[in-house]
């Protein structure tokens, strides 16, 4: 087994150097298709293991509370002048150690425990953060939930898209005093121009949570919400391909707040290995070839839907104008759960996660929806005729989900197709 040349210098640690050869063997001979996932760069990776995790730099540049940040402080700035020109951005805060982590530093920097946030239901599409009764948020401030509109059969309005009447009415009831834009399991484009209208209505603030699309915002194939939000939080490793984290991005009015709820309110010592190797993603990201590398993953999105379409999957909100499709299974077999789905193509070399689908009469642990993404694996040069098998095989394996041999044979099929993208090939 070949261990990632990125490893070499972990040669004096066995069980880790051979779990990670492993990890390796999983990442280039399966498909990858969890929509929150990507390949980085080999310099986003070298980055991140660099010498800069030696440094404690407590503070923001210029502000620290410890000795010996003058380089360090240059990174930060760098990174943090490279994102505020990525996105056309007043001010960035480049600390955040995660998505979660940064959208609960919003909420801390504007609201007032117990203040109202309007956000998505975590049924259909909005994340843990935007008030789970198993998060935080939700413990500290009070949400209220729009949803998605009713399913239809009529093909040219599917249905399942963000309720603009829900929304609006919820508002104007509920006067929040922040609303929440963005999602982590819909396929259609938000539109931050009509949240912000809403926002204007009642006077409240908000908050677009980029963390799916951040890249293809980036890459200019979807819409940029800077000019309409107050605050736009992302993570930095998915679109973006970038390393784990979180970012934020506000208007100046906001800027103190935002750094001081960050650290000290949420944190201690940022990670600027992280930092800096998001300032080498926010490079990335800004060259004309990322451009490209968006537009070709909102076009796979798009052939893939057709292709799962054609084998009989029901395409949650009628299809994709982003990385991401919602799959409702019970179309392709009423039998078959996510989590079944879900672990039978884990077998094939698949690797999906199960979700729930508006409406969902399954649990989120067992659900009737699998979510798939299709950035890490365009990332690793796939195009649409590549979608178009992966669909296939996906179908062939769920069908034959009781014969291993058929698994087996499928998961060869797989390795045999991964062989030809190798996901760093981009990059040199
Ligand atoms: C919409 C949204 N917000 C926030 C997050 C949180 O990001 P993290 O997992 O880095 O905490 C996610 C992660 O999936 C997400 O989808």
């Amino acid at each position: 087994m070949s261990a990632s040349p990125f490893d070499a210098w972990i040669t004096a640690d066995d069980e880790l150097t051979g779990l990670l050869a492993q990890e390796w063997a999983r990442q280039t001979t399966t498909v990858q298709l969890i929509a929150s996932e990507n390949f980085t760069s080999p310099a986003v990776m070298a980055a991140t293991g660099s010498i800069l995790t030696n440094k404690y730099s407590e503070g923001y540049p210029g502000r620290r509370y410890y000795g010996g940040n003058q380089i360090v402080d240059e990174v930060e700035d760098l990174a943090r002048r490279r994102l505020t020109a990525l996105f056309g951005a007043d001010h960035a805060n480049v600390q955040p150690h995660s998505g979660a982590n940064a959208n609960v530093a919003v909420y801390q920097a504007l609201l007032n425990p117990g203040d109202t946030i309007l956000a998505m239901r975590l049924d259909q599409g909005g994340h843990l953060t935007h008030g789970s009764p198993a998060s935080i948020t939700s413990k500290i401030w009070r949400f209220v939930s729009y949803g998605v509109t009713p399913r239809s059969d009529d093909l040219e309005n599917p249905g399942e898209v963000i309720d603009v009447e829900n929304l609006r009415e919820l508002a104007l009831r509920e006067k929040p005093k922040l609303i929440v834009a963005g999602a982590t399991a819909y396929s259609r484009r938000i539109e931050p121009a009509i949240f912000r209208e809403v926002a204007d209505e009642v006077g409240a603030l908000l908050m677009f949570d980029a963390a799916h699309p951040a890249g293809l915002i980036a890459g200019g194939s979807n819409p940029n919400p800077v000019p309409y939000a107050d605050v736009v939080t992302f993570t930095t490793h998915k679109t973006l391909r970038g390393p784990r984290g979180g970012a934020i991005l506000c208007r100046e009015e906001h800027a103190k707040k935002i750094d001081s709820a960050v650290f000290p309110g949420q944190q201690g010592g940022p990670l600027e290995h992280a930092i800096a190797a998001k300032a080498v993603a926010f490079k990335e990201a800004s060259l004309p070839s990322f451009s490209l590398y968006t537009d070709q993953i909102v076009t796979n999105s798009r052939a893939f839907g057709t292709a799962l379409a054609s084998e009989g999957f029901r395409l949650v909100s009628g299809g994709s104008d982003n990385h991401m499709l919602l799959l409702d299974l019970r179309d392709f077999d009423a039998e078959l759960t996510g989590k079944e789905a879900q672990e039978t193509l884990d077998r094939a070399g698949i690797t999906t996660n199960r979700n729930q689908i508006p409406d969902d009469p399954r649990s989120p642990f067992v659900t009737s929806g699998l979510r798939v993404g299709t950035a890490a694996q365009t990332t690793a040069g796939m195009k649409e005729g590549e979608f178009a098998i992966i669909a296939a095989l996906m179908a062939r394996a769920l069908r034959t989900r009781t014969d291993e041999a058929s698994l087996a044979a499928v998961r060869a099929d797989v390795a045999e197709l991964c062989s030809g993208f190798n996901p760093y090939a981009t990059f040199v």
